[in-house]
């Protein structure tokens, strides 16, 4: 199997898992607990069916939207993840172009292994920057000031992500960032030779925003999880979020909002933006899946922030219906990474190509010329008493 033969999520996952040595490959495929949310965050979107309409003259299908004031060619976007480098030694830049590429957001993560700075210069798309509050105020400050010169349109704070979620396959694994050769994982390095002369001989791994203030996770390996629960400020509140908003003074959206309570006060605080979230299932097992909780957080607050459906995207349908319960777009992270994994930017522009097509298919299918023709009206839920 190779790119070509990839037309779809599950195909790229496969292609991902051949390339990837295991620790690496089950750190992106891996969630917390039993994985009961990152099952649910996709069969959310089987429990509910599209009805379509016809004879709409569907030859011309304009499927953009806008998302922080700006306009993207596509109702979805990638959504920020952290140590792309690993996945891939093109890393965020092949994440980047392939966003540019399709004209849609592109997020960096403070968990980035490629700069603030030389990834802003590489695109002229829109770019988030995805930020973790750190206990370290001369770190987090740092991070946005760097936002700030270089030019980025939004900042995105993580919120659902106070400690590292149990993530129990990386405790199997020993999965560290950098990663460290245990006898566990010697055996996985040694069989995938082109991954580990890439990650041995290409540019030096490191955490790009966080090196000059923390050693943990560039030069001294330790788990993702660990990194959270000691490094993240779990003091992080309502107030602290409206500081930075501030501070930022440019669009601002809270990533892992999923009450509608905290839907609204995102909006008192000033937020332009909500990603509707539960980490891909990386936090709280038992979450209710983004999906699900659209509608009430969409009847709450859609007048007034861009709400984005974030997770368990696998098919360019799930895209329609989230769109039709009132989603300004979707995001998504596995969406494109296992395709990182399989053939770095290429692989992320065939996934992007793929969703593109479907999503463009099922417009048309669906009697809808634009995004904003799709409505709840479209769709139909099992198993609810009416
Ligand atoms: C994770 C963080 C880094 O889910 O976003 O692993």
């Amino acid at each position: 199997m190779n790119l070509k033969h990839c037309y779809n999520f599950q195909q790229f996952r496969r292609l991902a898992r051949k390339r990837l040595p295991g620790p690496i490959f089950h750190y992106i495929d891996g969630a917390a607990d039993d994985e009961v949310t990152y099952r649910r965050n996709t069969e959310a979107y089987e429990e509910c069916d599209l009805v379509p309409n016809v004879l709409a003259g569907v030859e011309d299908i304009d499927m953009s939207t806008t998302v922080m004031g700006k306009k993207i060619d596509l109702p979805l976007f990638l959504s920020p993840t952290a140590l792309q480098r690993l996945f891939h030694h093109e890393g965020e830049f092949a994440v980047a172009r392939a966003a540019e590429a399709h004209g849609t957001w592109f997020g960096i993560s403070s968990l980035g292994t490629a700069s603030i700075e030389d990834v802003g210069a590489a695109i002229s798309t829109p770019k988030m920057f995805q930020l973790y509050y750190h206990k370290d105020k001369g770190l987090t400050n740092s991070m946005i000031e760097r936002c700030k010169e270089a030019d980025f349109d939004a900042i995105a704070l993580t919120v659902d992500t106070i400690v590292g979620g149990n993530r129990e396959r990386d405790l199997v694994t020993g999965f560290t960032s950098p990663p460290r050769l245990t006898l566990g994982s010697a055996l996985s390095f040694a069989t995938h030779p082109r991954w580990t002369m890439n990650y041995l001989f290409r540019k030096k791994f490191e955490l790009s925003q966080l090196k000059d203030y923390v050693d943990e996770g560039t030069n001294i390996s330790l788990s993702i999880s660990d990194y959270f629960s000691t490094m993240l400020d779990q003091s992080m509140d309502w107030k602290a979020a409206e500081e930075i908003r501030k501070d930022w003074g440019k669009h601002f959206c809270l990533k892992g909002i999923m009450s509608v309570d905290d839907a609204r006060r995102a909006v008192d605080i000033g937020a332009t933006a909500i990603m509707v979230s539960n980490h891909g299932g990386r936090q709280l097992d038992g979450s209710r899946t983004p999906f699900d909780q659209l509608a009430e957080i969409v009847d709450a607050v859609g007048d007034k922030v861009d709400v984005i459906c974030d997770g368990g995207i696998q098919r360019g349908t799930h895209v329609l219906k989230a769109l039709s319960v009132g989603a300004k777009a979707c995001s998504g992270g596995r969406l494109y990474l296992y395709a990182l994994a399989a053939a770095g930017r290429a692989g992320v522009e065939k996934s992007l190509s793929n969703l593109r097509t479907e999503i463009e298919r099922g417009m048309k299918l669906m009697g809808a010329r634009s995004v904003g023709e799709l409505s709840r009206n479209n769709l139909r839920y099992r198993n609810t008493v009416s």
